[in-house]
């Protein structure tokens, strides 16, 4: 069970929301996996997982973009290469061993996210915190 804490938070409600989000499908993947009979549904919660990340990808670009970051281009790289071998990860999902493949897309999923929050994610939040401070000023 992965706990959400607040050192996870960058400071943007909707972005920290939406990451909540997804770790409590992380959660949901880990619930499937520790359960005998659930593992037919697997495919059904990582489906649900990687909607959810476009879905959060989408409102994240249009916030940058909005902000006018000059981040942007780097960062939507960032996503389209993630969604990319996101995307493997659920092929391998539907086709082969279903929970095995579900645990590897699962340590994929969190050790990309947590880095990815942190450094790339928590860099335009400052950039957006600063332009907004600046603009209130
Ligand atoms: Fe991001
Ligand atoms: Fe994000």
């Amino acid at each position: 069970m992965l706990a959400w804490e607040s050192g996870y938070k960058i400071g943007e409600k909707d972005m920290d929301a939406q990451h909540l989000v997804l770790f409590a499908l992380l959660n949901q993947i880990d619930a499937n996996l520790g359960a005998d009979l659930a593992g037919e549904c697997i495919a059904d919660v990582v489906g649900a997982l990687e909607a959810y990340i476009g879905y959060h990808f989408a409102h994240e670009e249009a916030l940058m973009k909005s902000w006018d970051y000059p981040g942007l281009d780097r960062h939507i790289a960032l996503h389209q290469r993630f969604s990319a071998d996101l995307a493997r990860l659920q092929i391998e999902v539907g086709t082969g061993q279903a929970r095995s493949a579900a645990l590897k897309l699962r340590t994929f999923v969190l050790e990309w996210l947590l880095g990815h929050i942190m450094e790339s994610d928590a860099d335009y939040a400052r950039f957006i915190a600063k332009a907004d401070k600046a603009r209130g000023a």
